[in-house]
């Protein structure tokens, strides 16, 4: 098949969450001609899910004491010896300029009564500097800002339209992207740059915190373009997800870590503290921590949920510091203020992904990541609480100032010189449910070399070969992929890390693995 219709652009952003606007509306205000394409309604991914905040030292409004090193440093120790220094470094350094230039698109955050930035603490956070809006909705107002600010700058945005491939050149530098549009009918649009701003992949597993998008489509555009992945063992699992009966599957409603910030304790189905003795920081350990430590006491107990107590709130404190999580609740028939939450974890970050720098250039010339589908070494093997908002900001903004730079010093591609890639060619295809009750069974927390082998077996005993020809298809083609790419990395290391719990290797080893995992793609497969 060829196009059937055809676009051009400077810069094509795929995804529109806090990175994919963010670089979109930067490349605009630089003159480049930006079109953002999105699979779904504008704004339909995880930001606007998004709860706790953005963690920030700003100069005007930090606990005193605070320092952008003490975020640097929360940030390693989250990260379980696997974060790059100079990344992390550099995104916290840059990160009170990207709030600030956030706070100038209209982003309103949260005061407190003296007009101050209110701040608060969440898991691995030495210090209150998370910032928040609307209670519990920072990512509903953050989106909320970026969506209107495009709207006013005119940013064009293809909605309902699915990303199939990057196109390159003969001499591998991008080209365009293949896209189906809202009829599932192939185009191409010409561009020489690529943004991949597309989320997560929470959708591997049965439960997840992720939008029903989540699904590592930009990870396997990525591979198939002939990048390497890195850090992908580490799918980061949310302490408190609302559990909401043992058949709930696909998104669940989450319990912000700000709850336990706010005083809230974790216990269990007898009523003893799940992270009492554990970890010196107790309910505000790192996340990977208290994970971990519910999933083993929800084995010991019999369980198939924990409880979260914040009654000490009361009502009226409850439903204004934590509307969302407070509406989300009672939709499932708990009042929070009266009774402890049924909470268990679910999958809710990518930590690896496409490895790119903190400008979010890629191995691939014209094809840069930014957001959660990028590996920029910020977190390592656990991403610190609410630093995800914050790389979004951040590196969005970079990559589109790095696309517009690398533009004007390299010859544009010739886009006639890109293979249109043969559709009719299918690709493997695993059933999606059987696929995310494999990588909950044998990839989630609590891992073995067995386990991971037999899910590998299973994934590619109920894949098919599918033509990408509907959005559908294209998803879990992704998901198959990505599942393909996880396994592995999680097989190779041997040893347990951060969010990565191998229970056949209990104990870190900095030795052998003190390093990052990475993978790509035969020549052969691309
Ligand atoms: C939360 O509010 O607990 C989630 C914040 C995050 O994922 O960083």
């Amino acid at each position: 098949t060829d196009p059937r219709w055809a676009a051009r652009a400077d810069l094509v952003v795929v995804g529109t969450g806090v990175a994919g606007l963010t670089a979109a509306l930067t490349a605009a205000e630089l003159g480049l001609r930006v079109l953002v394409v999105t699979k779904g309604g504008p704004g339909d991914g995880n930001t606007r899910h998004a709860q706790g905040g953005v963690a920030v030292v700003l100069p005007a409004a930090h606990e005193p004491g605070d320092t952008v090193g003490r975020h640097a440093r929360d940030t390693h120790v989250a990260g379980a010896g696997l974060c790059e220094q100079d990344a992390v470094e550099r995104i916290v350094t840059y990160g009170p300029d990207a709030v600030e230039r956030l706070r100038r698109t209209g982003a309103r955050f949260d005061t407190g009564d003296d007009g101050a930035l209110a701040r608060t603490r969440e898991g691995g956070h030495s210090a209150f500097r998370i910032l928040r809006a609307g209670g519990d909705a920072t990512g509903a107002e953050v989106e909320r800002a970026l969506l209107a600010a495009a709207r006013d700058r005119r940013v064009a945005v293809l909605t309902g339209h699915t990303a199939l491939d990057v196109l390159r050149t003969p001499g591998g530098a991008v080209a365009g992207l293949a896209v189906l549009d809202s009829a599932a009918v192939p185009g191409l649009i010409s561009a020489p740059a690529v943004l991949l701003a597309t989320g997560g992949l929470g959708q591997l597993y049965r439960a997840t915190s992720n939008a029903e998008g989540a699904t590592g489509d930009g990870l396997a555009l990525a591979l198939r373009a002939g990048a390497s992945l890195a850090d992908l063992e580490f799918v980061q699992f949310h302490p408190t997800v609302l559990f909401t009966g043992p058949g709930a599957h696909g998104r669940r409603p989450l319990v912000t870590e700000a709850v336990r910030g706010e005083g809230g304790v974790l216990v269990d189905t007898r009523g003893e503290r799940v992270m009492a003795g554990v970890h010196p920081l107790a309910d505000l350990a790192p996340r990977d921590v208290v994970a971990a430590a519910i999933t083993r006491r929800m084995a010991e107990t019999g369980s198939d949920h924990v409880l979260l107590d914040a009654t000490h709130l009361g009502p009226e404190a409850f439903r204004r510091r934590f509307p969302t999580v407070h509406a989300m609740c009672a939709a499932a028939g708990v009042d929070p203020s009266r009774e402890p939450i049924p909470v268990a974890p679910a999958a809710h970050f990518a930590c690896g992904g496409v490895v790119a720098t903190v400008d979010g250039r890629t191995e691939v010339p014209g094809l840069y990541a930014a957001g959660e589908v990028a590996r920029t070494g910020l977190h390592g093997a656990n991403r610190l609480a609410s630093n995800s908002l914050l790389e979004g900001l951040v590196v969005g903004e970079r990559a589109a100032r790095a696309a517009a730079a690398d533009l004007r010093d390299r010859a544009p591609a010739d886009p006639d010189a890109a293979g249109w890639p043969d559709r009719t060619a299918p690709a493997a295809v695993a059933d999606r449910a059987v696929l995310q009750r494999t990588m909950t069974r044998h990839a989630g927390i609590g891992r073995t070399a067995a386990g991971l082998a037999e899910a590998a077996g299973t994934v590619a005993a109920v894949s098919h070969r599918h033509p990408l020809d509907s959005a559908r298809a294209v998803e879990d083609a992704a998901l198959t992929l990505v599942a393909d790419a996880l396994l592995a990395a999680a097989a190779e290391r041997r040893e347990t890390r951060g969010c990565h719990v191998r229970t056949d290797f209990p104990d870190t080893d900095d030795t052998a693995w003190g390093r990052s995992t990475t993978v790509r793609l035969a020549e052969s497969t691309g």
